[in-house]
């Protein structure tokens, strides 16, 4: 296992370029399973995520060619029988696994999938998406601890009790192999869901609404192969910016979308940091730029669905916050638990107390570098984000929940002058 090891306190300067996301691809390359042409995804990011959605499209017959950031999706030998189930060693490592179910349901009238169980920031039930693949039609049983969808999906029209992205996403993929119209009402707005909405349509589907709450997704029985960009990954964009403003210094960031970080951009500018819009320049494209010095103001968040506070950027938000004058509160929505970074601040000298699903913190000023453990993506990041700003060395256990969502994040850090390494446990 892998840690790193970071000596704090030195400024963040120079230029990076975002990598695709990581949450737009995961479906998109999922949705590959809708047709049996071949598919060249551009922009996917070398994650261990990926690589696992990779291996599940593998074992769900498919070939997959991975060269740079181009992943080319190709049908696999003809077996007798469509494979249709997603293993639970896949599934447990990771939880978007269970995206497959609705675009193999709708296509080979069968899924099977392990259920994903809980994870460390909460429970993260998929009643949604099953219940929404039930509304169009599937009967489901359970057997094994696994779950066995089947039937004939027909279009219809949904309301999700919450906007659940991933369930907006395995109902979008569903629809898209069902002739007639779906509907889906409440749906998650994520930019990453307008992404996959363009995807499905460049492989023959109509979808309409998509990164509003209301989708319309015109399905097809035979879709064919495309050619897709990723979309830039806001979450990587925006712990790089919650980063240089937490250790103060001057970042531009090619690629990033501001309006795709419109609620973070609000909250850093009243914190403090300088963040303006940089137009393309030579052959560099557009992008943010952010510079920021001395201790920020304490400004609170609350975590809500898109275009609201993310909930994936919480943690690094609380890292930086742990640093501001005055007090401020973080309220998490989405998940019950996930504020497990908070104790760990707490042993850099962070002053945090957690009640239900607030956490109040109380700015110092400075963070003392220690060994801290990521237990999960964002948690990880947070750490990264507290551990550069703070003064000493810190180690960081547990590195592979951030290799699951950043990619070589120690290059890119190093790359603004940082000074972090990673080692062997
Ligand atoms: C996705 C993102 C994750 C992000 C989250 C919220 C991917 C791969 N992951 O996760 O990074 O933090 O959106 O922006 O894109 N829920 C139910 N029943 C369901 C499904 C969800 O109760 O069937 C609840 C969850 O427990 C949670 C809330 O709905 O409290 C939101 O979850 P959801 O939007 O589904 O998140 P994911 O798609 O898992």
């Amino acid at each position: 296992m892998d840690k790193f090891v970071i000596d704090g306190g030195r400024r963040l300067r120079g230029t990076l370029v975002v990598n695709g996301s990581k949450n737009a691809a995961l479906p998109i390359l999922v949705a590959t399973l809708l047709t049996d042409e071949p598919c060249l995804l551009d922009n996917v990011p070398r994650l261990r995520d990926i690589r696992t959605t990779v291996r599940l499209l593998e074992t769900l017959g498919k070939r997959v060619v991975f060269r740079g950031k181009t992943v080319v999706v190709l049908p696999g030998p003809r077996s007798r029988r469509p494979r249709t189930r997603a293993p639970y060693d896949l599934v447990k490592q990771m939880r978007a696994s269970v995206l497959v179910i609705g675009p193999l349901l709708a296509r080979f009238g069968r899924a099977r999938t392990a259920l994903p169980g809980g994870c460390a920031i909460g429970l993260r039930p998929v009643d949604l998406h099953l219940a929404g693949l039930a509304a169009l039609g599937a009967r489901e049983r359970t057997e094994g601890g696994d779950v066995i969808l089947e039937g004939e999906l027909k279009p219809g029209r949904l309301r999700l009790r919450l906007p659940s992205v991933g369930a907006t996403e395995n109902l979008m993929m569903a629809a898209a192999a069902v002739p007639g119209e779906t509907v889906i009402e409440n749906a998650a707005r994520e930019p990453e869901i307008a992404d996959l909405g363009r995807f499905l349509t460049s492989l023959g589907a109509r979808v309409v609404g998509a990164g509003t709450s209301r989708v319309r997704v015109r399905g097809a029985r035979r879709l064919h192969g495309a050619r897709h960009r990723v979309m830039a990954d806001r979450i990587e964009a925006g712990t790089y910016l919650i980063a240089c403003a937490a250790a103060g210094g001057d970042v531009r960031l090619i690629g990033a979308e501001p309006p795709h970080l419109r609620t973070l951009l609000e909250s850093l500018r009243r914190s403090g940091a300088q963040v303006r819009q940089e137009p393309a320049d030579g052959g560099l494209r557009a992008g943010l730029r952010i510079r920021m010095k001395g201790r920020p103001r304490a400004v609170s968040i609350r975590t809500k669905p898109h275009p609201g506070f993310p909930t994936d950027l919480q943690a690094p938000w609380m890292a930086y916050m742990s640093l501001a004058r005055g007090k401020s509160s973080i309220r998490e929505h989405i998940f019950e638990r996930r504020f497990l970074h908070a104790a760990e601040l707490v042993r850099m000298g962070a002053d945090i107390s957690v009640a239900g699903r607030t956490a109040a913190v109380n700015g110092v000023p400075e963070l003392r570098g220690a060994p801290v453990m990521a237990s999960d993506i964002r948690a990880g990041a947070a750490l990264i984000v507290a551990a550069l700003a703070a003064g000493g060395e810190s180690e960081i256990h547990r590195v592979y929940h951030v290799d699951r969502g950043y990619e070589r994040i120690e290059r890119v850090l190093r790359g603004l002058g940082a000074r972090i390494r990673r080692a062997k446990e």
